[in-house]
């Protein structure tokens, strides 16, 4: 069981993501919790304030250590080597999140998401109480809500009982550092475009090849930069060529 913890000052924003789909079969099946915390919870005065003037000057505000270090540290314990969970921040300043990490976040026990708004986090926060950055892309969006929902959609679907079939994970795009292929399914002429004919063969072994050669192809034109290395770049370009 995956065990996630959400802070943010939205709350309000998460319920149809975490009950549809394969997050709600997860959560129903018992192999995932996700419980979304309102950091104004954790707010001492009476206006339940999370952010303040930046020092310096500057445009926009910064969330405050308090309230939220006291929140994440109700979660996931202090930091340092007896906290049992791993404490994420949502930030464009983050590493960006690839399908590896995805992969090895899955294995934890218990995660903390930490959702910036504002002009983002006052240092002392990230230093003191958060563990890892992790951004989803470079651009800037508003808040860490659709970020946090992003980790959470990409690490449920690799939990062990939530696909219907694990073996679709396997095919997906970045398995292997190869994008997926294309997909087709009825009707078999469509405005004049045919299903390639391999695909109604029913060769299983042809149609393995097709779709890893497709695979190499469509790494090779869009993201040559997953290939690794220049000489399994050739090798790989050679597997295509030669098909
Ligand atoms: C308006 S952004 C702050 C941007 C910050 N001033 C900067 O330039 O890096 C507010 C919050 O949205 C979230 N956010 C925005 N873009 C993000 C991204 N690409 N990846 C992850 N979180 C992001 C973060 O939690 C951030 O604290």
């Amino acid at each position: 069981m995956l065990e996630i913890d959400v802070l943010t000052i939205f709350p309000e924003l998460f319920p149809p993501v975490l009950d549809a789909a394969f997050v709600g079969i997860a959560r129903d099946k018992g192999l995932a919790r996700i419980d979304v915390h309102d950091l104004r919870d954790w707010a001492t005065d009476r206006h339940r304030s999370v952010d303040d003037a930046p020092y310096g000057g500057g445009p926009g505000m910064v969330m405050t250590p308090e309230p939220l270090i006291p929140a994440i540290e109700a979660l996931a314990g202090e930091k340092g080597p007896a906290r049992a969970a791993h404490v994420i921040a949502l930030s464009p300043q983050g590493r960006p999140l690839r399908q590896a990490r995805l992969e090895e976040l899955a294995a934890e026990a218990h995660l903390v998401l930490v959702c910036g708004r504002y002009e983002g986090i006052d240092q002392r926060v990230l230093d003191l109480a958060v563990d890892e950055e992790l951004s989803i892309g470079d651009y800037v969006l508003s808040g860490g809500e659709v970020p946090a929902m992003v980790l959470v959609e990409g690490l449920v679907r690799l939990l062990p009982g939530v696909l219907g079939n694990p073996e679709s994970a396997l095919r997906d795009s970045f398995f292997e550092d190869l994008l997926e292929g294309p997909h087709y399914t009825r009707p078999p002429v469509y405005r004049g475009q045919s299903v390639p004919e391999v695909l109604r063969s029913g060769d299983h072994a042809v149609i393995a090849r097709w779709r890893r050669q497709r695979a190499l192809e469509r790494t090779r034109e869009r993201r040559p930069d997953l290939l690794p290395g220049d000489i399994d770049r050739k090798d790989r370009a050679e597997d295509v060529e030669g098909d």
